[in-house]
């Protein structure tokens, strides 16, 4: 069972007025809810790719998936309350037919183990994007967005502690040291720059600037982003003592920001 279902959300008590006209925050919901609502194809790669695993296949299948899919509906919901008059539908299916080709197996990892890390990098993006939604949505006064990103937000660290349960158990096999780790969750970090949100931008609204969006984008992550959030998830594989974390951190949040996350 879900934790929550969006069908329960109050969508008709939004304050429409608060939040119409806030062209990035359409954008950015807009975006969330394309890449979200496409998580089939993954869920069907990450199957193949796992295959035979009987405790991460059946849970791919039967909690990921609909979780998964539970957000971009819920935020699709969302668009389609406060900006009616978008057509989410059309951009939509133009996005899916261009990013569907990039969804392919080739982009995995070459083991089982270092796949679930780059899952737990993919994990650790979502979870700390939509804590700062919730934030934005506080600030901005409209609580049904702060419970939608809530609600995302803790099951992507649900998903991110199972992925990690994953790594630990290949890795009991493959033995990848701290370098090793260190190495495929920054190579994952900087590929997962913008191809998705660069074509789901692209049909959401043609003919915009995206390095405008990603300007606002970035005035955005400086006030909400929790960085020592996405921090701690990023060395928790590494099972650093204190010490060290605490050296590590600063060294990593750094990167995080060069990288533009
Ligand atoms: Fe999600
Ligand atoms: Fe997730």
């Amino acid at each position: 069972m879900a934790r929550w279902n969006y069908k329960t959300i109050a969508y008709d008590t939004i304050d429409r007025e608060k939040i119409a006209n806030n062209d990035f925050l359409f954008k950015v919901i807009t975006i969330a809810s394309f890449i979200e609502i496409t998580s089939d194809l993954y869920e069907k790669n990450l199957v193949t790719f796992y295959e035979g695993d009987e405790q991460i296949v059946p849970w791919l299948r039967e909690v990921w998936e609909p979780e998964e899919i539970q957000h971009g509906k819920s935020l699709k919901k969302y668009v389609e309350t406060v900006w009616p008059e978008f057509d989410w539908q059309s951009a939509y299916d133009g996005f899916r037919e261009e990013y569907g080709k990039y969804c392919t197996i080739d982009e995995f990892q070459p083991t089982r183990a270092r796949e679930m890390l780059a899952r737990m990098v993919v994990e650790t993006g979502t979870s700390t994007f939509y804590k700062g939604v919730e934030k934005y949505a506080e600030a901005l006064g409209e609580p049904i967005l702060a419970q939608i990103a809530h609600n995302i937000s803790k099951d992507e660290v649900y998903h991110y502690d199972r992925f990690d349960e994953g790594f630990e158990k290949y890795n009991r096999r493959e033995h990848l040291g701290r370098t090793d780790i260190t190495k495929v969750i920054y190579a994952r970090l900087k590929e997962a720059s913008d191809e998705d949100i660069f074509i789901a931008h692209k049909y959401i609204v043609p003919g915009e600037n995206f390095e405008d969006f990603k300007a606002q984008t970035k005035a955005f992550a400086k006030q909400y982003y929790p960085y020592k959030m996405a921090v701690k998830m990023l060395m928790y594989p590494l099972h650093l003592n204190k010490h060290v974390e605490n050296a590590t951190a600063s060294t990593i949040q750094g990167a995080l920001k060069v990288l533009g996350i």
